[in-house]
């Protein structure tokens, strides 16, 4: 393995203005305050996964903006529920249901998802080398259990369905990635699964998040907080594109109002270099190069070529259409159109390192900032 150090010197946090200066100045972040949000007063809506990263966002903020008559969270350990509730006041929410349960358990599902209007699924195995090394785990819960909320939403005439996908699932080099490619394709095709019912499932597929469990942002700032001699980093010339939790839950709830079934939405979110992110949590740290783990791509794709023939570009966001067509199809009350906007170039691909917009360490710490503040 190669081991060369390189001293980090720029971007030191002192260098950061502080997150009331900062804007987090992304196309995603900058449209989030004009983009059609949907009605969710008085709806019933179900997270998988709620206990997570994501799913916990995802409550606070439709608690915070809306009264929804049920907001129900689903998923396995009772003790992440339990400091859940009591995080959020155990009885400030009356809307709120804690409900356990699997997803590679339908009838549960059923159970959970009777007269529900909006799901989105979040719950997963996220890690790349958990995935590798319990392959079957990972498929029953990211391939089965994305067909089990599919037949349990049609069961139940939940009207809108988003799943969470990442930018890992476009040309997946690891098992991970290939489950949630196998979960983006069977979300789009459930789409032919309706018939005459207001069902629709879309994908919400968008790359790193800033802060997120188990990630390298907290790792790197824990060794920068130890002290650590040297910072592990795979390979210098690697890329990652990034986004905020919040930029997340909001691009969902927007997905959300606009999805006509069958679409992958894709934000429009920075990148940054691996080198330029070490140098800005731990400046002082010296990085280690340690070459490219198994099932590590040096950029992150999220459209391919392939996808690009379908997708349009909007202001924040691409939009790739399903190859195989569901919006010809008259449903009752569907009268928006589909997704207007430019086709994208013929030879355009959506990776980290083709990306207009980079990173700088300024925007990063607003991003860290405003991750920390809703911590
Ligand atoms: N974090 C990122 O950087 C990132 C980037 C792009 C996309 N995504 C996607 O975003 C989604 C949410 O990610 P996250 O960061 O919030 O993940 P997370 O923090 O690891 O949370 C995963 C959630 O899923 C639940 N879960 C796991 N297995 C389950 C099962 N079999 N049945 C029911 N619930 C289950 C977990 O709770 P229990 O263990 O208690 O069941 C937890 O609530 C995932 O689909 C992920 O692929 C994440």
């Amino acid at each position: 393995m190669p081991q060369s150090p390189l001293r980090n010197t720029h971007c030191h946090p002192a260098d950061a203005p502080s997150a009331a200066a900062a804007a987090i100045d992304t196309a995603a972040g900058a449209l989030a305050e004009t983009r059609a949000m949907p009605d969710l007063n008085d709806k019933s809506v179900l997270v998988t996964g709620g206990t997570g990263s994501f799913g916990k966002r995802f409550v606070r903020t439709i608690l915070q903006r809306y009264r929804p008559r049920r907001l129900i969270i689903f998923s396995r350990d009772e003790l992440k529920q339990y400091e859940m509730q009591q995080a959020l006041g155990n009885d400030a929410h009356p809307s709120l249901r804690f409900f356990i349960g699997d997803v590679r358990d339908r009838q549960r599902l059923e159970m959970a998802m009777r007269d529900v209007d909006s799901v989105v699924h979040a719950a997963a195995l996220k890690h790349v080398p958990v995935a590798e090394y319990n392959p079957s785990e990972c498929i029953h819960t990211n391939v089965l259990g994305a067909e089990n909320v599919v037949h349990a939403a049609l069961r139940c005439g939940v009207r809108r369905v988003i799943a969470l996908s990442t930018d890992k699932a476009a040309s997946p080099v690891n098992l991970y990635g290939a489950s949630k490619l196998a979960a983006d394709k069977i979300f789009v095709a459930a789409n032919n699964l309706v018939g005459s019912r207001d069902t629709r499932f879309s994908v919400v597929r968008y790359g790193n998040v800033v802060g997120s469990r188990g990630s390298v942002i907290p790792f790197f700032q824990k060794l920068n907080r130890e002290k650590a001699a040297s910072l592990p980093l795979t390979d210098p010339r690697m890329t990652r594109f990034w986004i905020t939790l919040q930029q997340g839950v909001d691009f969902v709830l927007s997905c959300l109002q606009t999805a006509r079934g069958g679409e992958i939405f894709v934000p429009k979110i920075p990148s940054m270099r691996m080198t330029d992110l070490a140098a800005c949590l731990a400046p002082d740290v010296p990085v280690r190069v340690v070459g490219i783990r198994p099932g590590e791509k040096l950029h992150e794709v999220l459209i391919t070529a392939e996808e690009a023939r379908t997708a349009v570009e909007l202001p924040d966001r691409y939009v790739i259409r399903p190859a195989f067509k569901f919006w010809g199809r008259e449903r009752e009350g569907d009268e928006d159109e589909a997704p207007e906007g430019p086709s994208v170039p013929e030879d355009f691909v959506y990776s980290s390192d083709r990306n207009d917009d980079w990173l700088d360490g300024r925007r990063l710490h607003a991003m860290l900032e405003e991750f920390e503040a809703a911590s």
